[in-house]
C-alpha cells in the first residue's frame, strides 16, 4: 500500500516537474538566449517541425502571382499588434453583429486573409490545434516581405498565442492615422513600448505599397483654407497626386507610398521624405522633429535602415503578446474555438 503511495506521488512530482518546465520554457527563462516577451526562435521545432517550412512555402507560390501581397500582409501585422497586441484579433470575424477589427475603416483595405486561412489549413492537418494563427500572420509577413529581397529578412520569435475578442470600437485609438502629427504619432509608438528609432524604422514599410487618395488628398486641396496644397509637400509632387486624385471621393484610386520604387524593399522612402515627397502626412511629420529627421537622414545616407528594420519588427511582433496558457490555439483564423 505504502509502496504505491510512494509511486503515485513520484508519478506526480514529476508532472509538475514536467509541467513548470513546459511553463517556464513558453515564458522564457531570462538568461538572455534571444527570449523576447515569452517568444522565442523556434518555439514549434518540437510540436511542429515543419511549421515554418510550410508557411515559407505557400508564400513564395503566391507572391509571384499577387506581388501586392507582401505589402499587404505587413501592414496586416502591425494592424493586428497595435490593437490588442500581435494575437491574430485583427483576422476575426464579427460575432452576433458586433463589428470586429477588420470591418473598421482603417483595415478596410487589408486583403491576404484567404491567405492565412489556407496556411493555416495545411499546418492543421500536420499538427492540430499547436500553431497558432498570430504566429502565422507574422512569418507569413515576414516571408513575404523577405521575397525576392532575402537580404531584408528578419528573425521572427514564436510562441504568440490567439486572442479571443476584436472590436472595430477599439481600432481608431490604436492605429495612427494618415493625418497624425509627430507628437501624436510618437506618443503611440510610445505606448506601445517602441522608441523613436522604432518609429522612424517602421515607417519605412512604406518602401512597399500603396495608399488610397482618400488618405492623403486632404493635403492636395485648400490644405491651409486658401485653396492651396499643404507647403509642406513638394509643389511638383503636389501636382502629380492632383493627376492621379481628381476626385478625393474616388476611394478606389491608389497611389505608390514610395514613388517609383514601390515594388523594392529598399531605403527609398527615406530619399523621397528628404525631398518632401512623403505622400501622408505622417510620413512627413517624420521630419518635423529634430531627432526623427536627423534619422530619416542616417536611414537614406546609410543601410543602417535595414538592421534597423529588422530589429524593430522583432519589437512589435511581441507587443502584448499572450503566451504560456493566455488565450488560445484557434482552429480555424477567422473565428474563436466554441467554448465547452
Ligand atoms: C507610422 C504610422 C503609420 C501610419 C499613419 C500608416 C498609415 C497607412 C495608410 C493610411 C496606408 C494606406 C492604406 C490604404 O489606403 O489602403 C498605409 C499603407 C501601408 N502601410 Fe502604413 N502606416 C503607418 C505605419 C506602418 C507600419 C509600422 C508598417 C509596417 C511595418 C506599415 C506598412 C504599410 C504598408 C506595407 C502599406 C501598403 C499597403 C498596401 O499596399 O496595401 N505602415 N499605411
Amino acid at each position: 500500500m505504502m509502496r504505491a503511495r510512494n509511486i503515485v506521488f513520484v508519478f506526480l512530482v514529476s508532472l509538475l516537474v514536467l509541467e513548470v518546465f513546459r511553463v517556464c520554457s513558453a515564458y522564457g527563462d531570462g538568461d538572455g538566449d534571444g527570449d523576447v516577451a515569452g517568444l522565442r526562435l523556434n518555439f514549434y521545432a518540437e510540436s511542429c517541425p515543419n511549421a515554418e517550412i510550410i508557411v515559407k512555402g505557400i508564400i513564395l507560390s503566391r507572391v509571384p502571382t499577387n506581388p501586392t501581397l507582401p505589402a499587404k500582409l505587413l501592414r496586416m501585422h502591425f494592424h493586428d499588434c497595435f490593437v490588442r497586441g500581435c494575437d491574430a484579433s485583427v483576422l476575426l470575424n464579427a460575432v452576433n453583429n458586433v463589428p470586429a477589427e477588420k470591418d473598421s475603416i482603417p483595415n478596410a483595405s487589408l486583403s491576404g486573409f484567404d491567405v492565412i486561412d489556407d496556411i493555416k489549413t495545411v499546418i492543421e492537418n500536420k499538427c492540430p490545434g499547436v500553431v497558432s494563427c498570430a504566429d502565422i500572420l507574422a512569418l507569413a509577413a515576414r516571408d513575404a516581405v523577405s521575397f525576392p529581397y532575402i537580404s531584408n529578412k528578419w528573425e521572427v520569435l514564436t510562441g504568440r498565442r490567439d486572442g479571443r475578442v476584436s472590436l472595430s470600437s477599439e481600432v481608431n485609438a490604436n492605429l495612427p492615422s494618415p493625418f497624425s502629427n509627430f507628437s501624436t504619432l510618437w506618443q503611440l509608438f510610445s505606448s506601445k513600448g517602441l522608441n523613436l528609432t522604432d518609429l522612424v524604422s517602421l515607417s519605412g514599410g512604406h518602401t512597399i505599397g500603396v495608399a488610397h487618395c482618400a488618405t492623403f488628398s486632404n493635403r492636395l486641396y485648400n490644405f491651409t483654407g486658401k485653396g492651396d496644397a499643404d507647403p509642406s509637400l513638394n509643389p511638383i509632387y503636389a501636382q502629380f497626386l492632383r493627376s492621379q486624385c481628381p476626385n478625393p471621393a474616388n476611394s478606389a484610386t491608389t497611389v505608390e507610398l514610395d514613388p517609383g520604387s514601390s515594388k523594392s524593399f529598399d531605403k527609398n522612402y527615406f530619399n523621397i521624405l528628404l525631398q518632401n515627397e512623403g505622400l501622408l502626412q505622417s510620413d512627413a511629420a517624420l521630419l518635423k522633429d529634430g531627432n526623427s529627421f536627423q534619422l530619416v537622414e542616417r536611414f537614406s545616407n546609410s543601410s543602417d535602415f535595414f538592421n534597423a528594420f529588422a530589429t524593430s519588427m522583432v519589437k512589435m511582433g511581441a507587443i502584448e503578446v499572450l503566451t504560456g496558457y493566455a488565450g488560445e490555439i484557434r482552429k480555424r483564423c477567422s473565428v474563436v474555438n466554441p467554448t465547452n
